[in-house]
């Protein structure tokens, strides 16, 4: 070979119960199980290239060229493919995304879910899904979540092998819509990498992972039976338990801003009127509302009223990564 190519599409996912602290934080095994669903209409498209000219990686991020530390991420990444493919060329990797990096919409599970595929590809390994999934978690645990379609969860395991994320549903399953509320898009100060390896700091985190199985069956089954009230419930408990996590670990993180509080004090009256609506953060200041399709624009009218929000995505239940044919 003197080059090889392949480029993938992924989408960005939305946890509803979350991911947050590491029993491994090099090889990225969870404290405990999530379950999301991959968003729809939002994407990143990665091109990666192999050439045996090339004497480093390289990484364009929208147009941008990137070094030191996203590039150190992305050849550690590439390290993995390169053991598993045993070739050692190095790579250009070209991504692009539609939606706004680092402020709370999870723009590293995309981005690596993508690159997993594409790299991997583009060496003629050709992964099963779950060792896809196992190969993502390594550049970013949610990405392993962003290789299956539609309701997946990502089962935590105790070891790399065992450690990757299923479909538990496909996208038509239930027609739930993700409205991302943007109140702040400039990148967060701290990302999650850093905010997992603190999550232990926290004198909740215990309490929060011994009761996560009673969360993610509660969850799930919301899920399988399609009971939006047992869902929103379990949802918004489980973002506020993560975010007492972070508020209380040493050093603090607090990510919220006032337009977020005022949102999630109002969604919760929304549901009492009859609206099939609910709230989760990652880690960032915008707000993911979770709500049934047909009524996306009652909630979208009645965000308009309020102040701060600079911004709203909306984003149907996902499919999974895959390949798209070479355009160069
Ligand atoms: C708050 O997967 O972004 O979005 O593995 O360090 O890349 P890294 O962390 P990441 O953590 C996601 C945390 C979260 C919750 C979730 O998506 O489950």
């Amino acid at each position: 070979m003197s080059t090889s190519t392949a480029t993938a599409v992924s989408h960005p996912n939305i946890a509803l119960i979350k991911y947050w602290g590491n029993r491994d934080h090099e090889l990225r095994l969870p404290e405990n199980g999530s379950i999301s669903f991959n968003l729809g209409g939002l994407f990143t498209q990665t091109k990666v290239v192999f050439d045996s000219k090339f004497d480093t990686d390289s990484l364009t991020v929208n147009n941008e060229r990137i070094q030191n530390s996203g590039l150190k991420r992305v050849s550690q990444l590439l390290n993995v493919v390169r053991e598993l493919a045993g070739r050692q060329y190095f790579a250009q990797v070209i991504s692009t995304s539609n939606f706004p990096i680092g402020a709370g919409v999870a723009s590293s599970a995309a981005a690596f879910a993508a690159l997993s595929l594409a790299a991997s590809h583009a060496l003629g390994l050709s992964l099963s899904e779950k060792d896809l999934s196992r190969l993502a978690r390594r550049g970013s645990g949610s990405a392993c979540r962003s290789i299956p379609a539609g309701y997946v969860e990502w089962l935590p395991g105790r070891s790399d092998e065992d450690s990757y994320a299923i479909s538990i549903a496909p996208s038509t399953h239930w027609d739930l819509v993700d409205v991302i509320v943007i109140v702040e898009a400039n990148h967060k100060a701290v990302g999650s990498t850093a905010g997992h390896a603190l999550a232990y700091t926290s004198p909740i985190q215990k309490a929060r992972i011994a009761d996560a199985p009673r969360r993610l069956d509660i969850g799930r089954n919301a899920i399988l039976q399609r009971d939006f009230e047992a869902l929103a419930e379990i949802v918004e408990v489980d973002s506020n338990l993560m975010h007492a996590v972070m508020m209380t670990s040493n050093p603090t993180l607090m990510y919220w801003e006032p337009a977020t509080i005022s949102i999630m004090k109002v969604v919760p009256e929304w549901r009492l009127e009859g609206i099939p609506v609910c709230y989760t953060l990652d880690a960032g200041p915008n707000i993911h509302l979770i709500v049934r399709r047909d009524y996306v624009n009652l909630v979208k009218k009645k965000l308009d009223n309020l102040p701060g929000i600079q911004q709203i995505l909306v984003a149907p239940v996902g499919e999974g990564t895959h390949l798209i044919p070479d355009r160069s």
